[in-house]
């Protein structure tokens, strides 16, 4: 019993909402560089200028007209700017990791750091460096280091001039910079994935593109789908030791009763995040999948040889990042929550965080059975966690005692799934090891860290460091290999 020896406990975070230094050792604009902040209840937005000069403010669910280009207004509050500044705290940061006993870290590489505009030909020598000096870091520490190659953020120049992955030619961009991180990084990273949360990648933020049309949203993905399958190819060809896998959001659905319709119906809302999977893991598109476009007349233009590519290109392990699950239903009126990326059904047998994502330690387990009954490959559940309003109290310490339980509960689940159903999980990276920036709504009063940074949903704070309770919790469980997770 017990987590296996090599169990890799750790943290993960993503450039654009930890890093910051936006503009800093000559890093390019990114996409997310022009999403301002929001709430729970206030949606970010994205700021564009259109080609009659005009500066808007829109959903992010928005088409952009045509012609229209990112814009970052000087009066605007962007939290991705500064973020919580790993830029330039990164060596106090990893060796508050190294003090938990983290012997993994999860990091994203921003694309703009190493290619400020996307197309250059050679990459930003001191973006290279920057990452560099990290890894070398967590090396002292025996930290591994695992990561993400593309975390939600593109280059703006790519979305701005070339509609973004809507244009084949980023296929090639891409490329080159995992060639460069695939090289320059050999011997310091062996872990890597390809793309964060393929499945909930959208519109001119993510994906560069102007308009959330079924045809222009499926021609982007295939082209993500290649660049991702060549991505590995290439980085097993440049290091044999590499190990480089998909990151998927997911959390299963549950029926919900016992009507066929709402099974039936449950298979089809499982395709949604499945057909992420099969691409990535068995190689080739799902026929519900092809019907799906033939019902909606998508046509995706492919090379000849991207099915080979595909085929060829399957990944070796899939992170995934689990914070609830989903019901399904065939009511009209079934009372909603909000969920990661998406609104989820209320299931009654559930509680949810103060931002409506719904608890489930056990659909953890369930999560892990499910996906390596399908694709019977490794698994790393490469984000969990609790996003909650910590107070700091009179005398400095932080009691999270609601974040120790959301984590102890689901790592006994994690065990379960690793000791009674057999599931083989590589680690565990709860989410924002320390506080960053929220995706969802750019707040930073939604923390998720074991570290405390002092940073308000404005922008202001001195961005000192704290350990929170959790901290010294998270170190017990590192240091007894996941044996002891009481709280006391
Ligand atoms: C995942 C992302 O969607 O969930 C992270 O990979 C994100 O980037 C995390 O931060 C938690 O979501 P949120 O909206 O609470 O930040």
């Amino acid at each position: 019993m017990g987590f296996p020896k090599d169990f890799l406990w750790g943290g993960a975070t993503a450039a654009n909402q930890y890093e910051g230094g936006y503009l800093d050792g000559g890093k390019g604009l990114t996409t997310l560089d022009a999403i301002t902040g929001g709430s729970h209840t206030v949606p970010r937005r994205l700021s564009y200028q259109g080609p009659d000069g005009e500066v808007k403010f829109v959903d992010r669910s928005a088409d952009l007209p045509k012609g229209a280009k990112g814009y970052v207004d000087p009066n605007q509050y962007y939290p991705s700017h500064v973020a919580t500044d790993f830029y330039h705290h990164w060596k106090e940061d990893i060796a508050l990791f190294a003090e938990m006993g983290f012997k993994t870290f999860r990091m994203s590489i921003a694309w703009a750091r190493l290619f400020p505009r996307g197309d250059e030909l050679e990459p930003n020598e001191e973006g290279v460096q920057f990452y560099e000096n990290i890894f070398k870091e967590l090396r002292k520490y025996n930290i591994e280091p695992m990561v993400t190659l593309n975390h939600f953020d593109m280059p703006m120049y790519l979305a701005d001039e070339m509609d973004g992955w809507l244009d084949r030619r980023v296929i090639d961009y891409y490329l080159n910079f995992v060639r460069v991180c695939f090289t320059r990084y050999k011997g310091l990273v062996k872990l890597w994935k390809t793309f964060n949360e393929i499945n909930v990648l959208r519109g001119w933020e993510m994906l560069g593109v102007k308009d959330h049309s079924p045809q222009t949203y499926y021609q982007a993905l295939h082209h993500i789908f290649v660049a991702s399958a060549k991505a590995v190819q290439l980085g097993h060809l440049i290091d044999p030791e590499n190990m480089i896998g998909m990151m998927i959001a997911y959390g299963t659905n549950y029926p919900e009763d016992c009507n066929p319709e709402t099974f039936m119906k449950n298979i089809q809302e499982s395709h949604i995040k499945q057909f992420f999977c099969d691409v990535q893991c068995r190689g080739y598109y799902p026929n519900y999948k092809l019907k799906e476009f033939e019902r909606l007349g998508v046509e995706i233009k492919q090379d000849i040889y991207d099915e080979e590519v595909l085929l060829e290109g399957t990944v070796d392990f899939i992170g995934f990042s689990y914070y609830s699950s989903g019901v399904t239903t065939t009511r009209e009126d079934a009372e909603t929550t909000d969920g990661n990326q998406r609104r989820q059904v209320k299931n009654p047998y559930l509680k949810a965080s103060d931002w409506g994502w719904q608890i489930d330690p056990v659909g953890l387990r369930i999560a892990c059975n499910e996906l390596y009954d399908r694709y019977e490959i490794p698994v790393f559940v490469v984000e969990n966690g609790l996003g909650a309003i910590d107070t700091v109290e009179a005398d400095g310490s932080i009691n999270d005692d609601y974040r120790i339980d959301y984590l102890a509960r689901h790592i006994e689940q994690l065990e379960k799934a690793i000791n009674e159903d057999g599931v083989p999980v590589m680690g565990y990276t709860p989410w924002g090891c320390i506080d960053l920036v929220s995706a969802g709504t750019g707040e930073m009063r939604k923390r998720y860290g074991f570290i405390y940074v002092d940073m308000d949903d404005e922008g202001k704070g001195t961005l000192a460091r704290s350990r929170k309770k959790s901290f010294y919790w998270y170190k017990k469980v590192i240091e007894t290999n996941g044996e002891d997770l009481s709280n006391d």
